[in-house]
């Protein structure tokens, strides 16, 4: 046994073996992008895994073995559904056989800017009637810190659970990029922090059994923090390099030219790159819930408010450019016929969660102008005020557009054929001279 084993309660001590023997059965609360590829990754480690999702079509979805992740195969899930590793339920009933739960449910921003936490609130409600002794549960939702201790721990107690004796309580952030190959919720290192040394002792063995490296920290806060630590140094990293952009244009030097000239520093340099704007479901998001936090104890967190500013800044300067650039060819905005090139907010994903795509067909759209786009991965936008179906043929709407935009550089896209059939692009992201196609007709950002 291992030396800090011997100082934990029996009950922890118990449920670490479990976890240790592949005996552990798990609940994952919020089968979505984190949820589902974390309950497939338990589930592939031995250890049996019960999803409870709200969404009765996602949980019928598992049953019959069907995959509505891109990065999870179905042939996976019916694997494992048909071995009795993995179900799925809408019921939280089935969290009474539970040895452990993780909650990962959305932690979205309210109309107003401020944290949501209903779905979290909801979630740790409904566990709640079926918690147990020799029990642990670990919140994996991104939110500000303090959210495990203040919000989900009083919830727990009102259980009559003992938490750190009986009951265990952690939060782990999760880190999972859809769409990503080479860092995956398997090998991905999962930070750790408990509300009592033993917690964590007991999620990091919950983990341990599936992934390859996991990371304790010293309590729940610094665990929550880390998290927003990560999203924030992207946030305020990538407004640095739009402002970048911004600066290089009123001074006539090319942006990309100097990034990568700046890159070839072998060191104290990290590569951002200018875009649209940021979208998805963490970046934009994350940090204003740190920011929120910070002003019930009367501070500013000015790096994030700035980049905030600056990152929701760029849809409009996209428009603005666009404008200019149809301008000089003698055509106004509001007459031109506008083809956007990727509308998901990442490249090869179908993911449109805070997509810049939309602020700028939006914005466009307000001007006049015709807005058509083309994605082979968004057949449909809904929403937003925005009702556009995506064309079928991207070279043929291409040559019938008066610029083509690009917003988001899919890989299996043929950029040289859209190259040939447009007449004037705007590339967002420097897709074109990535891919060794220059013309006075592309213009970059
Ligand atoms: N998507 C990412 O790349 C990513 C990466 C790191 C962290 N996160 C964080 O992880 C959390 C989950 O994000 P996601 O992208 O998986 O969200 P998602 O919207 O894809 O999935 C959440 C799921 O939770 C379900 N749900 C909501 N409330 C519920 C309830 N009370 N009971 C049962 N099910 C419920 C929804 O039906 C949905 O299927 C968020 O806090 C997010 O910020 C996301």
């Amino acid at each position: 046994m291992p030396e800090a084993r011997t100082s934990l309660p029996p009950t922890a001590s118990r449920l670490i073996e479990r976890f240790e023997k592949r005996q552990g059965r798990i609940g994952i609360v919020g089968l979505g992008y984190v949820g589902l590829p974390l309950a497939v990754t338990l589930a592939e480690s031995g250890c049996t895994v019960i999803g409870i999702d709200q969404d009765s079509a996602k949980v019928e979805a598992i049953q019959r073995g069907e995959s509505y992740i891109e990065d999870v195969p179905a042939s996976q899930i019916a694997a494992l559904v048909s071995a009795e590793r993995l179900s799925a339920s809408t019921s939280f009933e089935t969290l009474a056989q539970a040895d452990g739960v993780s909650i990962c449910v959305p932690t979205p921003l309210r109309k107003t800017g401020d944290p949501d936490l209903s779905f979290i609130v909801s979630a740790v409600r409904a566990i709640a009637p079926h918690l147990h002794p020799e029990m642990v549960v670990i919140l994996e939702s991104t939110s500000y810190p303090g959210t495990t201790r203040e919000l989900v721990l009083p919830e727990l107690e009102k259980q009559g659970c003992r938490v750190g004796t009986d009951l265990f309580l952690a939060f782990s952030p999760e880190r999972v990029d859809p769409g990503r190959k080479d860092w995956t919720t398997a090998n991905m290192p999962k930070v750790v922090g408990g509300i009592t040394p033993a917690c964590t002792e007991v999620a990091a063995a919950m983990y341990a059994q599936a992934m390859s490296a996991v990371v304790r920290v010293s309590s729940a806060e610094v665990a929550e923090m880390a998290k927003l630590l990560e999203n924030t140094f992207r946030a305020v990293n990538i407004a640095m390099v739009n402002e970048m952009a911004l600066m290089c244009e009123r001074l006539g030097i090319d942006v990309w030219e100097v990034i990568e000239a700046a890159a070839t520093k072998p060191f104290g340099f990290m590569k951002f790159t200018p875009g649209p704007g940021l979208g998805g479901h963490c970046i934009p998001i994350d940090p204003l819930y740190l920011s929120w936090k910070l002003k019930s104890v009367k501070y500013t967190a000015r790096f994030i408010e700035l980049a905030s500013e600056i990152n929701t800044s760029m849809p409009r300067h996209v428009v603005r450019r666009v404008q200019d650039l149809l301008n000089d060819a003698g055509k106004p905005l509001r007459e031109a016929r506008i083809l956007i090139v990727g509308v998901a907010y990442k490249p090869n994903v179908a993911d449109m969660r805070e997509s810049p795509a939309l602020d700028i067909i939006g914005l466009l759209q307000e001007k006049g102008a015709a807005v058509e786009y083309y994605d082979p991965y968004v057949p449909a936008l809904a929403g937003d005020g925005i009702e556009l179906r995506s064309v079928s043929d991207l070279n043929k709407a291409a040559g019938l557009a008066d610029c083509v935009v690009i917003v988001t550089d899919h890989r299996a896209l043929d950029y040289a054929a859209l190259a040939k059939a447009a007449r004037l692009i705007f590339d967002a992201r420097n897709v074109m001279a990535a891919s060794g196609i220059t013309d006075p007709k592309i213009v970059r950002l």
